[in-house]
């Protein structure tokens, strides 16, 4: 079934690839997304962060204008192969741009100058999607409560980067990405997120929290990526929901690891705490002992050993730490033909090791090991 359908794709993709070739698709790594009202987008995926490409410097915009019949605010480009899609990114724009049309549903306004949103922006909008305010100067004070209140079809809202101090409130229920990285955000409003029970990507990075309290993260019933990296937690913060399978706390100065820190995730897979200042003294042997993981990000680190992980752990990063010995301890409490650790990668490059001095017998423990860094 998934094979055949795989199969019909093809034609379609060899098509949309010729499409796009017209335009300069030249730097970085990109990712086909099939899943945006037609025609598919390149998305820049590094850091978590999408820089959606406009059309704009790659098909002559007086090309669209001479040749699309529907109306085009001219501040914009339409697409015309694209209709519900309105490119006004990049224009140093300090407003948001009048007459909307109503089909709108995509709307970029990235790379603008914007800093308010009004409650009448989007007035005659019923429909839309995604909206796109990345790199601008968005300020908390100049975003008026109503703005988005009506917008009940709008799943995906980008903010990176621009100069909000709390997460908005009065955000549409029905959203399933906030993207709030790289501001100066400092307090969540009280109930934010309350309705939010669809959200399952929270991008906090680069910001200035330095903690969350009971009912601030409350009614994130399905969030999967919270990512809290570059703020200014001193501990794992307490109360995060308990859906969460990739939590990215790196880049904050962690005193240390409790026994509890990740107790009640019960689908926690991908961890990252890179960058945190973390010496092994602080680390509670048992905070790791939960089979849910998978991927364990420690690199950069003052570790002076390694810390004891469960053998369920299938991809472990100690990079560019102090580690002077191997503990076999750490990866598998005893060895027996059912007993041995599960890990595939293993990076301890950037230590105070070496290949030699790894223990006789590890390969015992680590018996699916499929690349090991020293
Ligand atoms: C955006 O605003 C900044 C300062 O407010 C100004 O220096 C810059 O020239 C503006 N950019 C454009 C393209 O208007
Ligand atoms: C909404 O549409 C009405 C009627 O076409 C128009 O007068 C008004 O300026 C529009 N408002 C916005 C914010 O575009
Ligand atoms: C939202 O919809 C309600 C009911 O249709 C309307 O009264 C209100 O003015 C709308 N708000 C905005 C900001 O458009
Ligand atoms: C949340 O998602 C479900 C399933 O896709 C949908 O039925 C529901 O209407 C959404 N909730 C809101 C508030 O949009
Ligand atoms: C760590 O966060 C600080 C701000 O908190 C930022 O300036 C720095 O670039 C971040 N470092 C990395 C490696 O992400
Ligand atoms: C991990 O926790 C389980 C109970 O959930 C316990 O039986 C086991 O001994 C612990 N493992 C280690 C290495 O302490
Ligand atoms: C290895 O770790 C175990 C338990 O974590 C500890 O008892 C033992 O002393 C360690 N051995 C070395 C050589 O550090």
């Amino acid at each position: 079934m998934q094979a055949k359908k795989a199969v019909s794709m093809a034609p379609l993709c060899c098509v949309v690839l010729v499409l796009l070739c017209v335009f300069d698709s030249a730097s970085t790594t990109f990712v086909a997304d099939m899943d945006y009202g037609g025609v598919p987008l390149w998305i820049d995926r590094q850091f978590g962060e999408p820089s959606v490409l406009s059309l704009q410097g790659r098909m002559d915009p007086r090309w669209f204008r001479a040749n699309n019949p529907q109306a085009c605010p001219l501040q914009c480009d339409c697409p015309i192969q694209w209709p519900t899609a309105l490119y006004c990114d990049h224009r140093g724009l300090a407003d948001t741009p009048d007459h909307l049309p109503e089909r709108t549903q995509y709307l970029f306004l990235q790379g603008n100058n914007i800093s308010s949103l009004s409650s009448s922006f989007l007035a005659n909008i019923t429909d839309l999607r995604w909206l796109i305010l990345d790199h601008n100067q968005l300020q908390s004070d100049k975003l008026e409560q109503a703005a988005l209140q009506n917008q009940s079809q709008l799943c995906y809202l980008f903010a990176n980067n621009n100069h909000l101090t709390s997460v908005p409130s009065a955000l549409p229920a029905g959203l399933k990405q906030l993207r709030l990285a790289h501001n100066q955000i400092s307090s969540i409003s009280p109930g934010a997120f309350q309705n939010l029970h669809n959200l399952t990507l929270l991008l906090l990075q680069g910001n200035k929290l330095r903690t969350i309290t009971e009912g601030d993260l409350k009614g994130l019933s399905s969030l999967n990526l919270l990512d809290l990296s570059g703020n200014l937690f001193s501990s794992v913060p307490r109360h995060l929901p308990p859906s969460v399978v990739q939590l990215y706390l790196s880049n904050n100065t962690l005193s240390g690891l409790d026994e509890d820190s990740f107790v009640g995730f019960l689908n926690l897979k991908y961890l990252r705490l890179s960058r945190c200042g973390l010496k092994i003294q602080g680390i509670h042997p048992q905070v790791f002992n939960f089979s849910s993981l998978v991927e364990l990000d420690l690199s950069y680190n003052k570790l002076s050993t390694t810390p004891t992980v469960p053998t369920t752990l299938q991809y472990l990063y100690l990079e560019a730490n102090q580690i002077q010995g191997f503990n076999l301890t750490s990866f598998c409490r005893e060895v027996g033909p059912l007993s041995y650790s599960r890990m595939k990668v293993l990076r301890l490059d950037g230590n105070k090791m070496t290949y030699q001095q790894l223990p006789p017998d590890w390969v015992y423990c680590l018996r699916v090991l499929e690349r090991i860094f020293v």
